[in-house]
């Protein structure tokens, strides 16, 4: 048996599984959810969640793929009593980590798309209109949008295919530290215009009036969606790094640091964005346009306005490939424990694979535009991320919750002996009842208002 891959340092596994964490989640869909829900008030909310929630659950997947030494694909199988099915857990984590490559290296593409944009000059005396028009001419260009989506595939792929230490560990870990500073500059930049003030009350100051408009229900359920999302738990993206690492730190401590460092960022770019806005009297509240339309608008009126979108461009697709890259190491050593493949053959075909299996996103906002599974103006994309985000996500932390806390699973003692071993924070013994009899109430709870919001209200 070969010997398994290991992280050179504790930096390393905690920076990786921050920079599988941390992608277009916090820096996309963060804000403009907050701007939506009514800021602060959101955030504290959703801060509630991802500890209550996504922080026990990461403990578990962790757990899970440090005491099976294995990936997603055969963890189940060597820690399951002999004789039940939890490994089909295991065929769903395969096909979570697809699915979610299937449009999410379309839209990391539009991130590179956009930093070439910038620095050639693209946005330039542009009006509003007009800069409107440019994502509008993006999305129906199909070489455009395969061109991009390929360049991230073959790019993230070429990393992965350095091997663990010498490409996964070392070119995230440089990544993720530029993405940490170009961050602090982006924002100090942000939070110095005139008129940054209105943005920052807007963001800080919680507004609950505007939380009971949206509904508090909608607002919960937005909350608890993206705790779950922005920790890419559910489908063994994190789990695969507890197998990489050694006994020496306890698995609670670990995974509030990798929560801490998610949530520094998906509040820091808030502090980019909400002030920038305020300052150039635009709304946040856009939806998903904002980072592709309204920002480069921004840019656009701003002394030196090319050089810093050029910068947040950049800092928007390290987000997005440090989360590619991650999920690209889950697939290769899918089919390294399944069928003992060496990671160069793995790279080839599971790279052709993504290729593939990409096209359809790219495709459906143009050639395909004509199928929208929910109605009028949806696209390939929005079927994909609801299986995912709807579905596949919280039916697999579900499935883990279950494993870890059932006896006929693995089994609280396991788990918590496993979670507790080496230094660090213990996972909290008082904390039994509510993770293995309210918390999977939470997650069907969370189950059947995605299905009743998309298909009854
Ligand atoms: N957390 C990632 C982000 O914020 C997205 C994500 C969701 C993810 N679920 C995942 C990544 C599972 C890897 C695995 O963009």
């Amino acid at each position: 048996m070969e010997k398994r891959e290991r992280f050179s340092s504790r930096l390393g596994f905690i920076l990786i599984s921050a920079g599988c964490a941390i992608g277009l989640g916090n820096v996309w869909r963060f804000p403009y959810i907050v701007g939506k829900y009514g800021g602060a008030a959101f955030v504290l909310v959703y801060l509630v969640f991802l500890v209550i929630l996504g922080l026990p659950i990461m403990v578990m997947e962790f757990s899970v793929g440090r005491a099976s030494q294995k990936s997603a694909a055969r963890s189940f199988h060597v820690l399951e009593p002999a004789g039940t099915k939890w490994h089909i857990t295991g065929y769903l984590a395969i096909l979570g980590n697809y699915m979610l490559m299937m449009f999410y290296t379309t839209v990391a593409g539009w991130m590179i798309n956009y930093v070439y944009k910038m620095i050639h000059g693209d946005f330039v005396g542009k009006t509003p209109d007009e800069v409107g028009a440019v994502f509008g001419n993006m999305l129906a260009d199909p070489f455009q949008m395969i061109f991009w989506m390929i360049v991230i595939t073959v790019v993230c792929f070429g990393v992965c295919s350095l091997g663990f230490q010498n490409g996964v560990e070392r070119i995230t870990k440089i990544m993720m530290s530029f993405l940490i500073v170009i961050l602090i500059v982006l924002c100090i930049r942000s939070v110095t215009l005139d008129g940054a003030a209105e943005g920052l009350k807007f963001y800080l100051i919680p507004d609950f009036g505007r939380m009971v408009e949206q509904g508090l229900g909608e607002t919960i359920y937005a909350a608890m969606g993206q705790a779950f999302f922005t920790l890419s738990l559910g489908i063994g993206a994190m789990a695969i790094f507890g197998s990489y690492i050694s006994k020496d730190r306890s698995l609670t401590g670990e995974s509030l640091n990798i929560c801490l460092l998610d949530t520094f960022v998906a509040f820091t770019a808030g502090l980019v964005i909400f002030p920038a806005c305020s300052a150039f009297g635009v709304n946040p509240g856009e939806g998903p346009g904002l980072v592709f339309v309204t920002l480069p608008n921004i840019f656009n009126q701003m002394v030196g306005g090319r050089i810093w979108g050029t910068l947040f461009f950049i800092f928007m697709s390290f987000a997005a490939m440090s989360t590619v890259i991650a999920v690209f190491e889950n697939i290769l050593s899918f089919s390294m424990d399944l069928w003992g493949w060496d990671r160069k053959k793995a790279v080839l075909i599971n790279g052709l694979l993504i290729l593939v299996l990409s096209l359809p996103c790219a495709l459906g906002f143009n050639v395909l535009d004509g199928i929208q599974p929910f109605g009028t103006g949806s696209t390939i994309q929005d079927l994909e991320d609801f299986i995912i985000s709807n579905n596949l996500l919280p039916i697999g932390s579900l499935l883990y919750l279950l494993f870890c806390t059932r006896k006929n699973g693995w089994g609280w003692k396991n788990f918590i002996a496993e979670a507790d071993t080496g230094k660090g924070m213990k996972f909290p013994q008082w904390a039994r009842f509510y993770v293995t009899y309210i918390l999977p109430l939470i997650i069907i709870f969370i189950l059947i208002m995605g299905y009743w919001q998309k298909f009854i209200a």
